[in-house]
Parts: C-alpha cells; structure tokens; sequence
C-alpha cells in the first residue's frame, strides 16, 4: 500500500502503528488526533525506531483531519476509552460526537477509501460509518473478532499447554457482554478443542473471552487494553496490504446473512485488497444462531440510538 492513515493517536492508535510501520505494510503512515503536538510526537517517536527495526514506512503525525487525503485505508481509533465499571456502550454518545466528524473528513478528503472501525462500540459506530458515507460495505468493516478470537486462543493455550500458534477460534456477534464464542469451530491443529478442554472448563474460556477487555481495564486500571487490540488491527491490515484473503471475523454490515440486515456485527468474512471481499455464513446449531440473534438484538438496541446520519 502507499498510504494508511491512522484517525486517534492513542495507545491503540500508536500499537497498531508500530506494528504496521515495523512490517513495512505501506510507504506513508500518517497518525492523525486533535491534540496539538501528540501526533507528531507518537509518530517521530515510531519513526525513530525505523534504524532498528530496519523499515522504510515514513510515519507522520498530522492535526488535520484532511490529512486522511490519499489514503488507501484509514483506520478510526479515535474515542474515548471505557472506565472501570463502563460498558461499550456507555462512550457511545460521546464517541458518536467524534466518528461524525471523522466521516466528513473522509466524504471530503478520501472517498474511494476504506475504513476501519475500531472505536467502541464498535459495532455501531461500523453500522453508523456505513450509513454516513453511503459507501459500499467492502470498504466499511470494524475490527473486534480478530481481538476477541485472539483473547479466546491466548485462554486456551494457556489451559492445554499447546502453542498458541497451533489454537484457532471463532468469535462472532457483537463485540459486548453479548458475544458469541463458538468452540465448535475452535481447533487445535485442527482436532476439536472438546477433544483436550472438559465443557465446564470450555464455559470458563468462553465467559473468560466476553470479559477480555474488562479483564485487562481492571487489572490495568488506568488504561483499556491496547497491546492485542493493536496487534489485532495490523493483522487485518497485513491481510488486506498483501492481499491474502484472509478468513478472520470481521464486523461486517449484514445483508441477509445469518438472518439480519441493517446491522453491522461480527462475521467471518475474506479480507484482501478489494477490503472486505465476502461474508462467510456458517451453518450454526439452534442455541449458537438463537445466541447470535441475541447478540444483535443488543447492538440493534444501541443502533436505534443513533440520530439521522
Ligand atoms: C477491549 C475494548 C477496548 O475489548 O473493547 O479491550
């Protein structure tokens, strides 16, 4: 790619830019945030490891919300955070206030773009992004499953011993208190996680993964977590950089697909550089699909929140 912006210069902003920068994903990498000289500091900071890490992306820190200008992809992580004892859902007024503006940029300066949505909730501020636009849904998709199946996979290899390389999980739904883990379709190497994790210790995984984030913001205090949901955006973006058609949940807005529509929520989908390529339908057994139909009952629920876009 030539050049990737990234909207919100903060700790999950900055995450994913030291690993997209360290790979070499794109020759321009531009953090852009409201707050005078963050930016530029973040970004000359990532710049200076490109002698140790030997890559050739100029990153940049930019105020200017025009300087999405260009841009192949450009990735929203501005927002504000959760606090203890916050649910996604809370920050949704707030967050609104600052996505609406960040579309306008993009309409503006960037319309044949891509976007990736990561602020929270994320599934809503995806759906709002889409409606905003008007762009087609290839090029509007939210980062949340690949974190979330990250978590999920991290749990597992930490129950069984085996190399978390080895461990592949399926998340969907939305990114809340109500997403859906799916052990059916979680491996290792392939063999059926039931094969090495008793049920009672799966449903702990499985209540341990919808808590991931609370997890970290308790344990951390002063801070979400960023480390794995920055490793998580750049995985998305190697996909799409390198075109490889990966298969990884992604929040995508349903058409029909698993029985919704007029809703974004978490999918497996290909991710390559056309963007979001195509959407998986799994076949899922009754409580798995009467679980995922709860789920978007509860991202439905903050989508009619939402004023006229
Ligand atoms: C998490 C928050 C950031 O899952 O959504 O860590």
């Amino acid at each position: 790619m030539h050049k990737i912006a990234i909207v919100g210069a903060g700790r999950v902003g900055e995450t994913a830019a030291q690993i997209i920068a360290e790979q070499d994903l794109c020759r321009e990498l531009v953090l852009i945030d409201i707050r005078e000289d963050v930016p530029q500091g973040v970004a000359l900071d990532i710049y200076e490891t490109a002698p140790l890490f030997c890559f050739d992306t100029r990153v940049t820190g930019s105020n200017d919300g025009a300087a999405v200008a260009g841009a192949e992809l450009v990735i929203v992580t501005a927002g504000f955070p959760r606090k203890p004892g916050m649910s996604r859902s809370d920050v949704l007024d707030a967050n609104l206030a600052i996505i609406d503006p960040i579309c306008d940029d993009l309409l503006a300066h960037a319309p044949d773009a891509m976007v990736l949505v990561v602020s929270n909730p994320v599934d809503v501020l995806t759906y709002r992004v889409w409606r905003r636009t008007g762009w087609p849904r290839s090029r509007v998709f939210g980062q949340a499953g690949v974190l979330d199946a990250s978590r999920m996979a991290a749990f597992i290899a930490l129950e069984t011993g085996f190399s978390a390389r080895d461990v592949t999980t399926m998340v969907l739904g939305g990114h809340g208190d109500s997403m859906v883990p799916v052990p059916r379709y979680c491996t290792i190497n392939g063999i059926p996680v039931s094969h090495f994790i008793s049920p009672e210790r799966l449903a702990g995984i499985i209540q341990r993964t919808r808590d991931g984030g609370a997890e970290i913001l308790s344990l951390r205090g002063n801070s979400s977590a960023y480390d794995a949901p920055g490793a998580a955006i750049a995985a998305m973006v190697e996909a799409i950089a390198r075109n490889r058609s990966r298969v990884l949940p992604c929040v995508a807005i349903l058409d029909g697909e698993y029985g919704e529509r007029e809703i974004a929520m978490g999918v497996p989908a290909v991710l390559n550089q056309q963007g979001l390529a195509r959407i998986i339908e799994l076949p899922l057994e009754a409580e798995e699909q009467q679980a995922f139909a709860g789920s978007a009952k509860a991202v439905r629920a903050d989508i009619g929140r939402l004023p006229a876009a």
